[in-house]
């Protein structure tokens, strides 16, 4: 089941949490900029990508420590997933705080 978290990624949420006080926080109007290629995927309606075609989960208005933590897992290469893993990989700590400020507090973006 894809929502229960397993114990070692919420310590790595807690770790990134009590990192630099600025990651720590993240900028969520940072954080919005930044989603804009996020967006290409999450926000397409239904949540479906075209082609290939797979499901995407909904990360707005998901929890900050939850968004903090699955990005640094896909980052880490402990959550294992291709397409996800590539989008981690060049996000900075900063980066992962922003993303999860702005999309903690957003809405869905409207089907494009
Ligand atoms: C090319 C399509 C694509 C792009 C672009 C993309 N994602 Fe994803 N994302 C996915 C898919 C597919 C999954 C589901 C992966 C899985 O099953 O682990 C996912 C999963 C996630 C999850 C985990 C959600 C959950 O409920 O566990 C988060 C958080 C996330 N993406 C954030 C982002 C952020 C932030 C960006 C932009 C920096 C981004 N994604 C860009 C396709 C994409």
């Amino acid at each position: 089941m894809r929502h229960a978290l397993p114990a070692r990624l919420l310590a790595i949420a807690l770790t990134a949490a009590t990192g630099t006080a600025a990651a720590a926080e993240g900028n969520a109007e940072d954080g919005r900029v930044k989603a804009y290629t996020c967006a290409g995927c999450h926000g397409i309606e239904g949540y479906r990508n075209a082609y290939p075609s797979y499901r995407v989960p909904k990360i707005y208005g998901q929890h900050y420590e939850y968004l903090v933590a699955a990005l640094n897992a896909y980052r880490s290469g402990e959550r294992n997933h291709p397409t996800m893993r590539a989008q981690g990989e060049s996000l900075s700590d900063q980066d992962i705080a922003d993303l999860a400020r702005f999309l903690a507090g957003a809405p869905a973006p409207a089907a494009q």
